[in-house]
């Protein structure tokens, strides 16, 4: 039986992107098959999602014409040289495994048409913030198939590959940044007297209602921040403190060693 979407590897980020696609309707379970060698996570998949699962990626690349490599980036070797899976022209290959280019899937399925995704871990709970490239032979089509799946577990913006390393570090890395900020306010309202869980559910909630406002309003966060500031107010005084403290600088440090990291890691 066929099938609409292959994900070859069901991990962590493959399990996230099933789950979207299956309850934002985009696919049936009935058109969505995965596959890994152990039988632990076959089972869990087929379990949580009520999809067909199968050992091999050959199984899958030859019932589906829409694969997504979701292999950890040292096991992609493997699939090709040792496994011999061999994908063709009418496969449409959309990979998330990190750090490994456009060039070098096309060595591995010259054929083949590819998106290259640079997706990151808030998909798992269907607010991802994914950057992409299209290869040579993905065609407008294509690239629209690979944004509905992205779409289903978040957002999506395409981007030249080469600017795929500053979206690892401004989406892929920033997760860890904002967890980082989310304790750090947390910290501030213990200190000034709220119980610890009540100061980090109220400072993640102030993340997600500002962020929902910069991109349902659409206006400049500058400005959003510049209606919250009344004058001579407690707020100013906040931003007053973190403008001594060089935070915005700090930001822009961060999102720069992340991308300079990337790229010396797609160096090697
Ligand atoms: N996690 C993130 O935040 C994140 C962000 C951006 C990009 N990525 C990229 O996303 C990819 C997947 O990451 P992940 O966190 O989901 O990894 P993961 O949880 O380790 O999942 C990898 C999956 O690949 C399967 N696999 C291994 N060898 C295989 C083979 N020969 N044929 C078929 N399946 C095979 C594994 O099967 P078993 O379970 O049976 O071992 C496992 O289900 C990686 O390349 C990573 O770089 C991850």
């Amino acid at each position: 039986m066929s099938a609409k979407i292959g994900f070859i590897g069901a991990g962590k980020m493959a399990s996230a992107m099933i789950g979207g696609i299956i309850s934002n309707g985009l696919y049936t379970k009935d058109e969505v098959v995965a596959c890994a060698p152990s039988d632990s996570t076959r089972s869990e998949v087929a379990a949580k999602y009520g999809i067909r699962t199968y050992r091999t990626a050959a199984e899958v690349a030859e019932i589906t014409d829409f694969l997504v490599l979701a292999v950890k980036p040292v096991q992609l070797r493997g699939l090709f040289a040792e496994e011999g899976l061999r994908i063709n022209g009418s496969h449409l290959v959309m990979s998330i495994v990190a750090g490994v280019k456009i060039a070098d899937l096309e060595a591995y399925v010259p054929d083949s048409k590819i998106v290259r995704v640079m997706p990151n871990h808030c998909c798992l709970v269907g607010e991802g913030a994914a950057g992409y490239s299209r290869g040579t032979k993905a065609t407008d089509a294509d690239v629209e198939k690979v944004r509905k799946v992205l779409s289903s577990s978040g957002m999506a913006e395409e981007v030249k590959e080469s600017d795929l390393d500053a979206v690892t570090g401004l989406a892929g890395s920033s997760p860890a940044f904002m967890y980082m900020v989310i304790d750090a306010m947390a910290d501030g309202g213990v200190l000034c007297g709220i119980p610890r869980e009540k100061a980090i559910k109220l400072a993640a909630q102030s993340m997600l209602g500002s962020a929902k406002m910069v991109l349902e309003t659409g206006e400049h966060p500058d400005k959003l921040k510049d209606i919250v500031c009344s004058p001579g107010g407690t707020t100013i005084e906040g931003v007053r403190v973190l403008e001594d403290s060089c935070v915005r600088s700090a930001f822009i440090a961060a999102v720069e060693a992340s991308t300079l990291k990337s790229r010396e890691m797609g160096r090697k």
